[in-house]
């Protein structure tokens, strides 16, 4: 019998790539993927699987703890995957409190109910932004204190800690991935590389917060994959997992780049006000997960880079049934002020 696998938030960037990869790699496995489908979850991105007889799709909220009870009940999972999460950095600054629902008081109840039906292993999908900011130099080890500055980071090193409490209170078999920038198809266009690819194709300006000298550190969205893949199997109990791929990038050497591949020019670029609480660096020590799993990652940053702006070359109309009233809104607060 197959061993099934609870994934939460697959239908949003990171959790349908995942989705897509695994099956494709594991047939020994069946995949749950359950989403409530916010402005950021996209079930088209699954379509090539939903024939496949090893996933289905159920619609729930992993804040109403019926929706989850009724989803452990029905499918009884041996491990979960939670990538589920309210994600952008902007819009916790703009209006917090989903992201408090959702990223804390919803890993809490999988927590509880993973713990009632004795799940083999939760693994719980965070980021580098709770270690806060690096200046020029250093990077973020598994060792580093939590200092999260957004509310979105605040809310994630939250519920970092809560998957802690559960390990060493209930004794819950739990990993944490805290993995940097992630690229690559299917990312909502509200994120910096596919934000920038559709303006710079429309002609719109490309607006960059502050000065364009923050860094971060991209990793392509298949590497990630296959490190949580790693982790899922080969995590020791209740450790910590830092996960990247050592390509640090200014956003302005970034974006010029893009602008490059893309034949358009610089003159698009708009130096706009600085997002509040904006951090500095961000730059990963993945040297625990390559030595103690054997991951690394395999996809060059140009091949991986060439392969983004064309997937958001050739699939406008995904982006274009993603450009509506509730993006054009958020888009409006976001830039109209700045
Ligand atoms: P995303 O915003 O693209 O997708 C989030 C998904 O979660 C969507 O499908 C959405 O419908 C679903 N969701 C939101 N609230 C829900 C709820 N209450 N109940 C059920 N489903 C809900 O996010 P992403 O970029 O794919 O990120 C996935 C995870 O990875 C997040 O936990 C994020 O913190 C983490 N992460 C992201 C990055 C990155 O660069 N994008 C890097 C490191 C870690
Ligand atoms: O590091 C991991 C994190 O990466 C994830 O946990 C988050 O879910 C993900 O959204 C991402 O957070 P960032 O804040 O780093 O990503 P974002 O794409 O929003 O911004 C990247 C950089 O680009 C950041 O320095 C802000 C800048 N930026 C962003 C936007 C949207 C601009 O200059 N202009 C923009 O319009």
């Amino acid at each position: 019998m197959s061993k099934i696998i609870l994934v939460t938030g697959g239908a949003g960037f990171i959790g349908s790539n995942f989705i897509l990869y695994f099956l494709k790699n594991h047939k020994e496995y069946s995949i749950i993927n359950f989403d409530s489908l916010t402005y950021a979850g996209n079930l088209s991105n699954l379509s090539s699987i939903e024939d496949n007889s090893n996933y289905a799709f159920v619609k729930g909220d992993i804040t109403n703890s019926k929706d989850v009870k009724n989803v452990f009940e029905e499918y009884n999972p041996d491990f979960v995957v939670h990538f589920a999460a309210e994600s952008h950095v902007d819009r916790s600054i703009l209006d917090s409190e989903v992201f408090i629902k959702t990223n804390i008081l919803g890993t809490n109840n999988l927590l509880t109910y993973s713990r009632e039906h004795n799940i083999q292993k939760f693994v719980h999908i965070s980021t580098d932004e709770v270690y806060g900011s690096l200046g020029n130099e250093g990077f973020f080890t598994e060792e580093n204190n939590i200092s999260p500055n957004s509310p979105y980071a605040a809310s994630k090193a939250s519920s970092d800690l809560l998957v802690r409490a559960a390990y060493k209170t209930y004794g819950q078999n739990v990993n944490i991935t805290r993995c940097s920038n992630n690229y690559g198809p299917y990312q909502f266009p509200e994120k910096l590389i596919p934000l920038m690819i559709n303006n710079a194709v429309n002609d719109k300006k490309l607006p960059v917060y502050g000065d364009g000298k923050n860094v971060r550190d991209w990793i392509y969205v298949e590497d990630h994959c296959r490190a949580i893949d790693a982790v899922l199997h080969k995590g020791k109990p209740g450790e910590v997992y830092n996960i990247g791929s050592s390509n640090e990038w200014t956003n302005i050497d970034l974006i010029k780049l893009i602008l490059k591949k893309l034949g358009k020019s610089e003159n698009l670029i708009t130096y706009v006000k600085d997002r509040p609480g904006h951090d500095r660096r961000y730059a990963i020590d993945s040297s625990k997960i390559r030595e103690e799993l054997g991951w690394k990652p395999q996809v060059e940053f140009q091949d991986g880079i060439n392969n983004t702006v064309e997937w958001y070359l050739n699939f406008k109309k995904w982006t274009e049934n993603i450009v509506n009233g509730e993006y054009l809104e958020y888009y409006r607060k976001q830039y109209s002020e700045r």
